[in-house]
């Protein structure tokens, strides 16, 4: 990073001098960086214009899911969940950020019972009574990215299933409020994971949430299984999904060899994710999409 002079132009583009923009700034981020700590790059760190593309594509991501919400049923596959996340984004002028992303054939993903995350639609996958389904939703619209997903559940499903659900939906609530300037990610991460270890569940390991808004997956990734006062320093502008996902059993989990996407429990037992991409502000967080 080039270091800038009093009286040189901030780097965040306001036109105002280092010494009265960010300078005080960039040196409180600095002593945590002297102390150890990870910090955001001045990369990371969205204006507000930038915030507000991401709110406009994020307009869609919600009424993406709404329109998923209002139409999933019983009998239904989840190749007809595509179908619906194709419509109503085009519609709203907006592209499937998840159709063609490193090969990704489909343009949502849609994750049932067991399987954590990375479902593919298919035809041959019927919602029946008692499942549990994630459709996870991503938008890109006027180059800004959105991404958030909802559970699903049909009919009848078992109590632990419905609580796992619910359950997962409290580690959102409690991870966000953990999002605010100065703390770490890992003070969001312990408080889920915590959580969820107390009611006897576990968090996946290997896949977390990602920053977003300029790109689908920008820096930082976001673990829920870090620790208090560890990872990533939280500052004003970073914008990332809170993703954790939640196994009723063990955290193991395996990759579908033969499509090289789905990523199922090792133990068969369900689980349940929900997202959000949250931005951090000035004194705590908006969330962006949900
Ligand atoms: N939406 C997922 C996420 O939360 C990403 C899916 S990648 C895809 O990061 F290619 F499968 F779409
Ligand atoms: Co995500």
């Amino acid at each position: 990073m080039k270091k800038l002079g009093r009286n040189d132009p901030c780097w965040c583009n306001s036109g105002r001098k280092y010494k009265s923009c960010h300078m005080a700034f960039d040196e409180k981020i600095q002593k945590y960086a002297l102390e150890g700590h990870i910090v955001p790059s001045h990369d990371m760190l969205k204006s507000k214009e930038q915030i507000e593309g991401i709110k406009e594509s994020s307009k869609i991501n919600i009424a993406v899911l709404d329109y998923v919400a209002e139409n999933i049923r019983i009998g239904m596959s989840t190749e007809e969940i595509d179908r619906l996340v194709c419509e109503k984004t085009a519609q709203m002028g907006g592209i499937p950020a998840p159709l063609g992303y490193e090969g990704f054939p489909k343009s949502v993903c849609t994750s049932l019972n067991d399987q954590v995350c990375h479902g593919i639609p298919s035809e041959k996958d019927i919602l029946k009574d008692g499942d549990i389904v994630n459709v996870d939703v991503s938008t890109i619209y006027q180059g800004y990215f959105s991404d958030s997903s909802r559970m699903f559940m049909l009919g009848n499903v078992a109590p632990k299933t419905r609580e796992l659900v619910e359950k997962a939906h409290k580690c959102l609530d409690i991870g966000l409020e953990q999002v605010k300037p100065w703390n770490f990610l890992g003070d969001m991460a312990q408080a889920i994971n915590d959580y969820a270890k107390a009611n006897g569940y576990s968090i996946v390991r290997e896949i977390g949430g990602h920053g977003v808004g300029l790109e689908f997956h920008e820096e930082p990734f976001v673990s829920y299984v870090t620790s208090r006062g560890t990872e990533m320093l939280m500052v004003p502008g970073m914008v990332f999904t809170i993703e954790p996902m939640v196994n009723m059993g063990r955290a193991d989990i395996y990759i579908d060899d033969d499509n090289g996407w789905t990523v199922y429990t090792e133990d068969g037992q369900p689980s349940a994710q929900w997202e959000v991409t949250v931005a951090v502000t000035e004194d705590g967080y908006e969330v962006l999409t949900w």
